[in-house]
């Protein structure tokens, strides 16, 4: 008789409970006293692992516990009401249980008959979301378009360049490779996501044109103009362009509807990536992010970055599915089904470059029906008076600039005193533990960064982070 190894369902039952008595401790307490950027030195956390898997199996009790000891120091704390670094992923109870329920069912969907619940409530909170944030019919659903999870924004734009390689190339790309000079154009702000997909989707890097900004680091419509004409007279042939609402470094918003005008006119496929702020339209009052995004192919917004939905979960949606799916479809015997067949279901296989996939919409689900959208938006506002608060502080501090416009929830601001100010206020501002930032370089200028965007951050500390920051620089 074998003897089987499985946690029983008792055991599962307990440790599930403790587990959960963790995280609402971690989340409410605990995340508070730690210091927001982990302090280890590279290598410490391994030091601390034994050098082999166990040959036998150990307690939960004793995972938990190595959890506290080992892994904990080496945690940065991106729930921290006090973390105010990069973009926010932010994470809500809601969004946990649809996580952990979506690993309980442990369902695969890679395709409708894989489990239709998996692929139908995707599609049906994704037409949510379309309402949600005042987005284009075209992105329906019920439209010739739809939406899909993909894991991030990434892979998001990465499907839509392919989409749009294979519309320029006749579906020919895919085929025989490459076989003409495409051009594609992105503002000098744009995510580095952008960069890698155009690496990966054989296009060349040295074919990406970073367009020049405006002195809102928006993108020139004028430039990008000019640009595809200079390509367009060497032979080349322009076919994408990616406008960005809310770009990493400063929130700048490219002006879609006079990017989309040229798109037009040249037959170019436009991407708008709305990773971070795209959120924002939640609130009708903050929908001008999104002026002209009817002329969009595609687009994306992350609920798993201020949405409340952990991390993954990005929603991409075309205009055109049937572009998306035949530049990413293939169908080998094995995954032959009847429904398939019939041509009435989404596989979202074929609107993503894995095969597998999660049930990551549970979480969205969950999080859109626990708040409503009256409590996401009011989360939302919440969180954008708290940023435009401090860049009202920095202003009135005349030590201090604020470097670039705050149209949402991100302030850009310095030191009057030079880069090595503001270097040194930023390394010990992040050393005290007390609130994590980070920079970008503006205007070849030193910068620092404040996002205002994690789920338990209030206005006390967005008011403590601007004391702790006053109190650096009085120490310079
Ligand atoms: C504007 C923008 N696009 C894309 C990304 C990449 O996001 P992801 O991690 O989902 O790929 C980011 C990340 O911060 C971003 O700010």
């Amino acid at each position: 008789m074998t003897e089987s190894h499985h946690m029983s369902g008792e055991e599962f039952r307990r440790h599930a409970h403790a587990l959960i008595d963790w995280i609402i401790d971690y989340q409410e307490g605990r995340v508070d006293d730690l210091p927001v950027l982990s302090q280890v030195e590279p290598g410490s956390i391994r030091k601390k692992l034994p050098p082999s898997a166990p040959e036998n199996g150990e307690s939960f009790e004793a995972m938990l516990r190595d959890v506290d000891e080992i892994l904990l120091p080496g945690i940065t704390h991106w729930q921290s009401p006090d973390f105010f670094a990069f973009f926010p992923a932010n994470t809500s109870y809601p969004a946990i249980l649809g996580e952990l329920l979506s690993a309980g069912l442990g369902i695969q969907g890679m395709l409708w008959a894989t489990s239709p619940a998996c692929t139908e409530l995707e599609t049906h909170v994704l037409d949510w979301l379309v309402e949600m944030l005042g987005l284009p019919d075209t992105f329906r659903s019920t439209s010739a378009g739809g939406g899909v999870i993909q894991d991030s924004a990434s892979s998001a734009s990465l499907c839509a360049l392919i989409a749009a390689r294979e519309r320029a190339t006749g579906d020919a790309s895919n085929r025989t490779g490459v076989d003409r000079p495409l051009v594609a154009y992105a503002s000098s702000q744009a995510h580095s996501s952008i960069e890698k997909a155009i690496g990966i989707a054989g296009i060349g890097k040295e074919n990406l044109r970073l367009i020049d900004v405006d002195a809102s680091f928006a993108m020139r419509a004028d430039s990008l103009q000019a640009q595809i004409e200079a390509d367009r007279a060497e032979g080349r042939t322009p076919f994408f362009v990616c406008a960005t609402v809310g770009t990493t470094s400063s929130n700048a918003i490219d002006p879609v509807d006079a990017i989309g005008s040229i798109c037009e006119v040249e037959g170019l496929w436009l991407h708008v990536d709305a990773a971070m702020s795209g959120t924002a339209a939640v609130c009708p009052e903050f929908r001008w992010i999104h002026e002209g995004i009817e002329r969009a192919d595609s687009y994306c917004v992350n609920p798993h970055k201020w949405m409340f939905t952990n991390f993954d979960c990005d929603a991409f949606y075309v205009a055109d599915r049937a572009a998306l799916i035949r530049s990413l479809s293939i169908l080998p015997e094995y995954l032959r089904n009847r429904p398939t067949e019939s041509g009435a279901v989404i596989d979202y296989r074929d609107w993503q470059v894995p095969l597998g996939r999660r049930f990551r919409a549970l979480k969205l689900w969950f999080v859109i029906r626990h708040y409503g959208i009256e409590g996401i938006r009011y989360h939302i506002r919440q969180h954008i008076e708290l940023a435009q608060a401090l860049r009202g502080w920095i202003e009135e501090d005349e030590r201090f600039e604020v470097a670039a416009p705050a149209p949402l929830n991100l302030v850009c601001f310095r030191h009057r005193g030079g880069d090595d100010a503001n270097r040194s206020l930023l390394d010990r501002l992040n050393d005290s533990g007390d609130l994590y930032l980070t920079h970008t370089v503006l205007d070849g200028r030193f910068t620092l960064r404040l996002c205002v965007g994690q789920t338990r951050t209030e206005a006390r500390h967005v008011e403590r982070a601007w004391k702790t920051i006053r109190q650096v620089a009085d120490e310079l």
